[in-house]
């Protein structure tokens, strides 16, 4: 499902993604570990068309991302550090918004789905601007998946939520799991990338360190390996 081929990024004369090759397959989930500044959002960022590559080329679902770009951004949802919401709109005006952009037709019903779901339903018609950082994380967790995205990139998807809204979340990633949506998700949490992901892949300063299997594993395993791997 995504092919990144040897992905390079140079930022002024600072190489931040030396060659990342990895291959995910549909209805993986897929934990990216790596220290701060590791290169792990910038691969993320990427993947999700945000950022263009310096050197390398990505696949997705089979096409060359440079040349079917458009179309294939709406196999994503990406839910990255910001939030892209419009903070003097409402969250029904925001998920409008996004539906025109992805071409949905009558997004009506399903945005009022969503933010039930996301636990938003009271504050549907409440300008954004008055949210707090947990409500603003749960919008944008609605915004993420409005498209039935077929990929799902979470950038520390938990950092800074209450324990209700790590609840939504969860349940959001488990129910597009059993869906067949490919996660892929860069996180701290090895808890959570326990009850989530199949697989973990640590990078380090912009390389690919490990990629391991947490098939019948613990979070006491995984934290063990990464450690290692870290003092290697
Ligand atoms: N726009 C940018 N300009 C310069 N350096 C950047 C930029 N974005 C990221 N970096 C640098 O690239 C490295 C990797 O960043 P990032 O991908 O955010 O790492 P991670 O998500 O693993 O913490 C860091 O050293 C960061 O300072
Ligand atoms: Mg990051």
């Amino acid at each position: 499902m995504i092919q990144s081929k040897n992905m390079i990024k140079t930022i002024g004369d600072k190489m931040i993604l030396k060659g990342i090759s990895l291959e995910i397959d549909g209805g993986e989930s897929v934990a990216v570990l790596g220290p701060n500044g590791a290169g792990k959002s910038t691969w993320l960022k990427i993947t999700a068309g945000l950022l263009k590559p310096t050197e390398g080329e990505l696949f997705i679902a089979g096409k060359s991302f440079k040349k079917d770009h458009l179309n294939l951004k709406q196999l994503i949802g990406y839910l990255g550090h910001q939030s892209f919401l419009y903070d003097h709109y409402t969250p029904v005006e925001n998920l409008t918004f996004f539906a025109k952009l992805y071409h949905l037709p009558d997004p009506g019903d399903k945005i009022h789905r969503l933010l039930d779901e996301v636990g938003l339903s009271f504050f549907k018609h409440e300008p954004v601007r008055s949210f707090s950082r947990g409500m603003i994380q749960r919008l944008a967790i609605a915004r993420a998946i409005l498209h039935d995205p077929e990929i799902l990139l979470l950038d520390e998807p938990h950092t800074g939520l209450d324990q209700q809204a790590v609840q939504i979340l969860n349940q959001v990633i488990q129910r597009k799991k059993k869906e067949g949506v490919t996660v892929v998700m860069a996180t701290h949490d090895f808890p959570q990338v326990m009850s989530v992901c199949d697989r973990a892949v640590i990078i380090k300063a912009g390389r690919v360190k490990d990629d391991v299997s947490l098939q019948q594993k613990t979070a006491d395993w995984l934290y063990d390996h990464y450690e290692r791997q870290a003092v290697q």
